[in-house]
């Protein structure tokens, strides 16, 4: 499978892969229990995790697994976030995307414009003709933030997870490559 690595630039963003000196900065905020209520692992305990998942994102990205990238704020050079294409299956054209961003740069459009980035090379460069999303429910910034990408909800898995005890329901979104072109011609 050919490596997915890239670099994708925005106005106000540069995604890139991820680098072993990342580790501190994913670190500080995948270990945020308001960035990670949602997620369906617990909060990162140690920046051992960090270097570790650095490590495996980078080794899946050029075994054309996956694409997971840092979203880095262009004028400050910070990271502030990731962002990805995950259970990719080049044969069907399908993948799932993921982001995860700071808690201090909520609000502001970063997802959307590190989404939308992705989403036009994952249609366009890698051909794909659907985009998934798992969210649950509960998490109303995340739902937004798919709709306004363009994707719909296609339906309630209940119970699908428990993290820590606690059970929680997924909503699944989809967008396909067909709706979003139509979108981008009515821009
Ligand atoms: C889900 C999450 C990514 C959403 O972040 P976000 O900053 O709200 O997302 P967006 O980029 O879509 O920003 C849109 C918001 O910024 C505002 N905004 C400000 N400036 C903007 C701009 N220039 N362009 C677009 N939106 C802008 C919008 O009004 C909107 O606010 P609203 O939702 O209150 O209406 C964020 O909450 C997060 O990282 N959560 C933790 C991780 C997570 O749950 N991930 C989802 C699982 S895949």
């Amino acid at each position: 499978m050919p490596d997915l690595s890239v670099t994708l630039t925005t106005p106000r963003l540069v995604l890139r892969p991820l680098q072993a000196a990342d580790a501190a900065a994913l670190f500080a905020i995948f270990s945020d229990p308001q960035v990670m209520q949602y997620w369906n692992t617990p909060p990162w305990d140690a920046e051992a995790v960090a270097q570790d998942y650095i490590r495996a994102e980078q080794q899946a990205m050029c075994e054309g697994q996956r694409l997971t990238l840092a979203i880095v704020d262009r004028q400050s050079a910070e990271l502030i976030g990731k962002c990805l294409l995950f259970n990719y299956q080049p044969q069907s054209r399908r993948a799932e995307i993921g982001f995860g961003i700071a808690s201090c740069a909520w609000g502001k459009g970063y997802v959307q414009e590190a989404a939308s980035e992705l989403l036009c090379h994952g249609f366009e460069t890698l051909r794909l003709n659907r985009v998934e999303a798992e969210i649950d429910p509960t998490n109303t910034a995340s739902g937004r933030a798919l709709e306004r990408l363009g994707f719909s909800q296609e339906g309630l898995l209940r119970q699908r997870w428990i993290i820590d005890g606690q059970v929680s329901d997924s909503a699944l979104y989809g967008l396909l490559s067909e709706d979003w072109r139509s979108r981008q011609n009515h821009r």
